[in-house]
């Protein structure tokens, strides 16, 4: 890992120890992930305790302990989504990305994860990919995106930012 990009984060932040989440959202999205080591020196740099920095990359949503896909695909799996077929929904991807919810593909460009509502119910089932809602997705919807754009390969479901 280089140390470097992480001491850059927190100078930004003027080595500020009230501004730990900027500073772990700020690392989260260079990295994809929070590395161990980055913990590590913040926790001696800002002085704030360890527990403290792996709490907050467990407890919220979009920090990770593990490296997240380019482009992250969440699956809502919410009550109103789950009894308009999400189950369905997310076999498909699981199937066409060739990776199970909670795992990225090989090469870190794709990331499958369930939610728990994102507050879209009346459009269920929701795909939200990037932070964009995709609603009244169907098995066939799927299929139809992975065919226009995939191709063989079936991993582009949309295209996504960067
Ligand atoms: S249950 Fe899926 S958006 Fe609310």
């Amino acid at each position: 890992m280089e140390l470097e990009v992480i001491e850059r984060i927190v100078e930004k932040y003027g080595s500020d120890r009230t501004a730990v989440m900027e500073i772990l959202i700020d690392i989260q999205e260079q990295k994809r992930y929070l590395p161990r080591e980055a913990l590590h020196y913040l926790s001696k740099k800002l002085a704030v305790p360890l527990t403290r920095l792996y709490h907050m990359a467990t407890f919220y949503e979009a920090l990770s302990l593990t490296p997240l896909g380019r482009c992250q695909i969440h699956v809502c799996t919410g009550t109103a989504c789950h009894v308009r077929g999400a189950a369905r929904i997310l076999d498909q991807l699981e199937s066409s990305l060739k990776i199970r919810a909670g795992g990225v593909t090989p090469d870190l460009e794709y990331g499958l994860k369930t939610v728990n509502c994102v507050g879209a119910c009346a459009l269920g089932p929701v795909v939200q990919v990037d932070g964009q809602y995709h609603g009244n997705m169907t098995p066939l919807k799927i299929e139809r995106m992975l065919q226009k754009n995939g191709g063989a390969d079936q991993k582009e479901v949309v295209t996504c930012p960067g």
